[in-house]
């Protein structure tokens, strides 16, 4: 049933563009739902509980790494997110993130009275109040690991978790200065850990073409990976880490355009998303907040630990949208795919032909068939402030 979509994808995923896209669809979220969301509420009753924000992941959580590190105009020009209309809703302007305004971390930040967070590859920024390793194509496991599976594709060699870590360890000195008064700087500041994982599943189920059910097998050994990865920023001294699961994929329109066409109707469940990719979602979701439970425990006195649930909240606003003001949840706002979904990898937002968003980008959940709106980050970053869905809230 998936082979023409696939086939269609995977011959364009040769190219190092339609390969950004996929990336995308991964990771994390998280804007400021209620409070804090506007920028009033933001300088002026900001709570000062944390000195600094640090945060890992991809396309997700991207504030700019990803045009940071090119300075070729032809490959910033197969950046779609480089393109109108990304970035209308806030900045009037592309700015390397993939998504119509803020994105969750950036809906945090300044909830908290933070700056927004500078990429880590950005040259002469003060980064001593925050920092984002994340980048377009991040994944939890190495690249090593994907070549074993066959890929070549450079796109899931930007950053991995390993990789993100290597960089933040080697701004320490700048931010805080001696491994000693990095661990009383750090214990003072919040990190966002990921999501992670999300393009770890892209990579299987889009390049690599395995089903949900081969795509489990490696489940543990991701969510391993990210937990290993909680671990060492344990040990630099981090406290308060956030550690968000993933998005519900069979709810996103890039899974339901690929696979949902020659899908029946047992395929999908009473909200209309994929059975199967949700099935996949789940698993990964409850391992790891398994493991990131299992490291509460063990560092019970020192460290706070908070897991995210995105794929909760994401699926109860799919099945009931209009209670949190969005509707058509299942349609991308930008892009020029139309039908049902609004996607095709062919005519992706920001792509030519694809410059037009909807009309009322704050109705729908999902931006470019991948990543969210702004308005739905603005109601997942509300939901890890205050809860529910983050246990416990960042501000709880
Ligand atoms: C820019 O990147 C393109 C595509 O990767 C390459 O063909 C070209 O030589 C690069 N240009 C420069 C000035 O490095
Ligand atoms: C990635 O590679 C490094 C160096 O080979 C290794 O130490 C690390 O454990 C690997 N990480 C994962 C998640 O496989
Ligand atoms: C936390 O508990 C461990 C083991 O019980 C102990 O070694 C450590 O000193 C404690 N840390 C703090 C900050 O109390």
């Amino acid at each position: 049933m998936k082979l023409p979509s696939f086939c269609l994808l995977s011959s364009l995923l040769m190219g190092f563009l339609a390969i950004q896209l996929i990336t995308v669809v991964a990771s994390s979220g998280g804007g400021g739902g209620g409070g804090g969301g506007g920028v009033a509420s933001a300088t002026t009753a900001a709570p000062k509980k944390y000195n600094a924000m640090f945060t890992f992941g991809d396309s997700m959580e991207e504030t700019g790494n990803i045009c940071a590190a090119s300075s070729n105009k032809t490959e910033l020009d197969v950046l779609t997110c480089t393109h109108p209309p990304y970035g209308e809703s806030y900045f009037g302007k592309p700015s390397c993130r993939w998504c119509d305004g803020r994105v969750v971390v950036d809906f945090i930040a300044q909830a908290l009275g933070l700056p927004l967070l500078p990429p880590s590859k950005a040259k002469g920024k003060d980064f001593r109040r925050g920092v984002s390793m994340a980048i377009t194509g991040g994944t939890a496991m190495n690249f090593s690991f994907y070549k074993s599976l066959g890929i070549q594709d450079q796109v899931w060699n930007h950053g991995s978790l390993d990789t993100q870590i290597q960089w933040f360890k080697e701004l320490m000195p700048s931010i805080c200065g001696t491994e000693q008064s990095c661990k009383g700087f750090l214990k003072k500041s919040l990190f966002m850990f990921g999501a992670y994982g999300g393009n770890d599943y892209n990579v299987q189920l889009l390049e690599v073409g395995l089903t949900p059910e081969q795509a489990m097998q490696h489940t543990p050994k991701i969510v391993t990976a990210i937990a290993n990865g909680v671990k060492k920023l344990i040990a630099l001294g981090a406290v308060h880490i956030v550690v968000p699961g993933i998005f519900p994929t069979g709810c996103l329109p890039i899974f339901l355009s690929l696979f949902g066409d020659a899908a029946g109707e047992a395929d999908f469940d009473q909200a209309g998303c994929l059975r199967t990719y949700n099935r996949l979602t789940e698993y990964h979701n409850t391992l790891l907040r398994t493991q990131v439970g299992a490291l509460q425990r063990k560092h019970y006195n020192s460290t706070r630990l908070m897991y995210a649930d995105f794929s909760g909240l994401v699926y109860q606003i799919v099945q009931e949208p209009e209670k949190f003001g969005f509707s058509a949840p299942f349609e991308a706002c930008c892009g020029a795919g139309g039908g049902k979904y609004n996607f095709d990898v062919t005519a992706r937002c920001g792509m030519e032909g694809a410059t037009m968003a909807c009309e009322d980008p704050s109705a729908r959940l999902s931006w470019d068939g991948i990543h969210p709106t702004e308005a739905l980050s603005k109601v997942i970053a509300g939901a890890l402030l205050r809860g529910p869905y983050c246990f416990p809230p960042i501000l709880g």
